[in-house]
């Protein structure tokens, strides 16, 4: 494969937020992860056995809002500034007033799933349309001014994303309305909810991940840049696919045909993705795999594994089959990228922001030291075994409970991590004399 296209561009610092900023959010999703985890682990069978049970839509958007979102949400405002230089206004207020916003909204309509009360739907749709409209507002004035010229293809899908985002909101806003206020609702629920939930997880999720893999991925993982032919229009062609696809949805005929290419086209594209990246990732120029690139190939064998069990023919009607399909695309693929990507931002972030913060000429441990690795390769071991145990749990529900207490414990032990570069970066930032224990 010919190496060619995203140039390594240098990374502009000049806009970089205060630390605490994505710190709160990185630090808030692990939680979130684990009170799904831990529901699951409380109630059991019953929050999975349909794709349609209240319980499972609770802890669906405890994951998708409260942690998927919530650490791509962090992620992008310290990222819009460093590789696309955009400066977000008023980033500290707005990305202080999104957390607080995003964490009620996502806790309130978990609730109102949970206990199917209309009135906890229209409580939650506040805050979380709130916080969506402005952290995409905000971003949206920080592109439209005048910005230093930011990395094409990275800024590009990064745009793609956020629209998916807006769909995303508005499907989800039209179907907790229809839950608030049930009479007078004349929506094809079945379709709009299919749709929402493609638009958040290819389009948001999806198309974010693969926006931010041409930076991160030759940056952090040492790999060769991404082809050219993967970097230029190709994520423009899977919003188009997705858009064509939404708006041939439930056609008959010759549209239902379109629908089924566009669905099939779709799955190569994103399986595409997932090759390049294998690909990459087994030529990378260090052969020892750390624990980031032992969460990207995770990631993406999940990606992979998630398309073809969506294309895959299917003779009866199964519960089992969405359910899996939903464990491999949020916690096999959007956790696991995630989660590897969180072991290389936060050490990184809280070595840049101790070199200017450390007085007295000392200087910050290696940021391959912040997080010890063996801690994090156990981390991974228990994600990897949680989500085998989960995907077998969606065919043999007896297996539930023990899935979702070793994913609590992978959430936690993810949080520990975390907490450990956090709380290096605040000891060894304070004076001298306050200091209590050096790392060794
Ligand atoms: C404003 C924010 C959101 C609201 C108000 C919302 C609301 C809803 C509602 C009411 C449903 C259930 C529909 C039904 O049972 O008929 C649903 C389903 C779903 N939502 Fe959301 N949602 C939001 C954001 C998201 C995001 C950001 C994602 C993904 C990243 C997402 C993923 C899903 C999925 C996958 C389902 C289907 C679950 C299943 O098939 O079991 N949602 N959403």
């Amino acid at each position: 494969m010919k190496p060619a296209g995203a140039p390594r561009r240098a990374l502009s610092f000049d806009e970089n937020p205060a630390l605490s900023l994505p710190l709160r959010y990185f630090l808030t999703a692990p939680l979130f992860a684990a009170l799904a985890a831990g529901l699951l682990m409380w109630r059991g069978e019953p929050a999975l056995l349909t794709r349609w049970s209240p319980l499972t839509l609770a802890l669906t958007h405890l994951m998708v809002l409260g942690c998927l979102s919530m650490t791509m949400i962090g992620a992008l405002l310290q990222m819009l500034p460093v590789v696309g230089g955009i400066a977000v206004p008023h980033v500290g207020r707005v990305g202080a007033a999104v957390h607080l916003a995003l964490s009620a909204g996502a806790l309130l309509l978990a609730c109102a799933f949970w206990s199917e009360q209309p009135a906890l739907f229209a409580l939650a749709l506040a805050p979380l349309l709130g916080a969506l409209l402005l952290f995409v507002g905000a971003c949206t004035v920080g592109m439209w001014r005048e910005h230093a010229p930011g990395s094409g293809a990275v800024v590009g899908g990064i745009r793609l994303a956020l629209t998916a985002l807006v769909l995303t909101a508005t499907l989800g806003g039209l179907l907790a309305g229809a839950f608030a206020w049930p009479s007078g609702t004349d929506l094809p629920l079945q379709r709009m909810t299919d749709l929402h939930a493609m638009w958040g997880l290819l389009g948001w999720v999806g198309l974010l991940v693969i926006a931010v893999a041409f930076q991160v991925v030759p940056m952090f993982m040492l790999t060769e840049p991404y082809p050219a032919f993967l970097t230029g229009g190709y994520t423009t062609v899977l919003f188009l696919l997705l858009a064509a696809a939404s708006l041939s949805s439930g056609l008959p005929g010759a549209g239902l045909r379109f629908h089924q290419v566009c669905l099939a086209l779709l799955a190569a594209g994103y399986a595409l993705f997932a090759g390049v990246t294998l690909y990459l990732l087994a030529r990378r120029k260090r052969p020892r795999a750390d624990p980031t690139t032992l969460y990207w190939r995770v990631a993406m064998a999940s990606l992979m594994a998630a398309l073809a069990l969506w294309l895959w023919p299917r003779g009866e009607v199964s519960n089992a089959t969405p359910l899996a399909l939903g464990v491999l695309l949020i916690a096999g693929f959007a956790l696991s990228a995630i989660n590897g990507m969180l072991y290389k931002i936060v050490p990184f972030l809280a070595w840049y922001h101790l070199q200017d913060a450390m007085a007295g000429g000392r200087r910050p441990p290696a940021a391959n030291l912040i997080i010890p690795e063996r801690r994090a390769n156990w981390q991974l071991a228990a994600h990897v075994a949680a989500l085998l145990l989960l995907l077998a749990a969606c065919y043999q529900p007896a297996l539930t409970r023990p899935a979702a207490a070793l994913m609590c414990l992978a959430c936690l032990a993810l949080w520990l991590n975390l907490c450990t570069a956090a709380r290096l970066y605040w000891q060894l930032r304070a004076p001298p004399a306050t200091i209590t224990s050096q790392p060794s």
